[in-house]
């Protein structure tokens, strides 16, 4: 028995809301084929795409699959294979899209045994591999789909927010790669008073304007005033992608995750194709070799 899963890329943070906020990018995404076997154990059997470890304990596919295998101590095994098309490091979520498919293919062929919060939980241990920290933010909406937000990670609580129709994400991935704990390294420990009074007044803002298709209020709430200081310096032309991405009629322009990626939301259609050729110009000006894409968020 086996099942093939479309895994999606995700953004997260969405400005003000650093580990806690994220949307999935349904169209971006890994493919990853799982595969009930008589033999026990975990197995990677295929990695197609980038150069990746087949070791379980050092993929992050195969520490979630090992965590929840563990656990549940099923009367099988599992081989996983995995056609990986997010690049590792584009900050859309490439080790959260293999954390979560690997448990969610596996919870499938079981028949369903675990709820979705359960699954972000296993997958959260594959996560920890990658970037030396237990968060969810890719991992929430790469597994219940659309806008999330995690309450905590211990316990772990995500709730699932709406999408506003006609919400559109235009993302540019300069052609380099951050690493997650090494952007997360340089975070000052402590931020003031003053940076966090701004930040959740944005967080509960935006997800107010959520709720109400306000986009008045997302355009007013998407801004990030604690991480992206100290962030965008690893990013090529931030302040000028993000100038560019304004002036073409954007909501708000910020880090995808933890860079270099850059997303920005667009009310419509017409606005985020605008915005994809201003960032375009932009980075074609400079010399720095990029993708863009453009997709409505649902
Ligand atoms: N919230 C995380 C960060 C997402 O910004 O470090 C990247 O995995």
């Amino acid at each position: 028995k086996e099942i093939k899963i479309f895994s999606p890329a995700t953004v997260a943070n969405v400005a003000c809301g650093f580990d806690v906020l994220g949307f999935c990018l349904a169209t971006i995404g890994d493919e990853m084929i799982i595969r009930q076997t008589d033999k026990k154990g975990i197995k990677i059997v295929k990695i197609e795409g980038y150069d990746l470890p087949f070791e379980v304990e050092k993929n992050v596919a195969g520490v979630s699959a090992l965590a929840m295998y563990n656990d549940l101590k099923p009367d099988c095994g599992f081989e996983i294979e995995i056609y990986k098309k997010i690049k590792p490091g584009s900050g859309i979520g490439s080790s959260s899209a293999s954390a979560a498919g690997s448990v969610f293919g596996m919870n499938s062929l079981l028949g369903n045994p675990l709820n979705k919060t359960q699954l972000t939980n296993y997958a959260m241990k594959g996560e920890a591999l990658a970037s030396q920290s237990e968060h969810a933010d890719n991992l929430a909406p790469a597994i219940f789909g659309g806008f999330t937000l995690v309450k905590s990670t211990h316990p772990l609580q995500i709730i699932e927010l709406p999408t506003p129709s006609g919400l559109y994400v235009t993302l540019i991935h300069p052609q380099i790669e951050i690493k997650t704990s090494e952007s997360r390294a340089i975070l000052p420990k402590d931020i003031p008073l003053k940076n966090a009074i701004t930040q959740w007044a944005n967080v509960g803002s935006l997800v107010h304007g959520l709720h109400t298709s306000n986009y008045d209020l997302i355009k007013d709430s998407l801004n990030d005033v604690v991480i992206e200081p100290h962030r965008k310096q690893l990013i090529p032309h931030f302040d000028n992608i993000k100038s560019h991405a304004m002036e073409a009629g954007a909501l708000g322009c910020a880090i995808s995750g933890s860079g270099p990626s850059i997303f920005v939301l667009s009310k419509g259609e017409v606005v985020a194709k605008t915005v994809e050729q201003a960032l375009r110009n932009v980075y074609s000006e400079t010399g720095v070799a990029f993708e863009t894409y453009v997709s409505e968020i649902n």
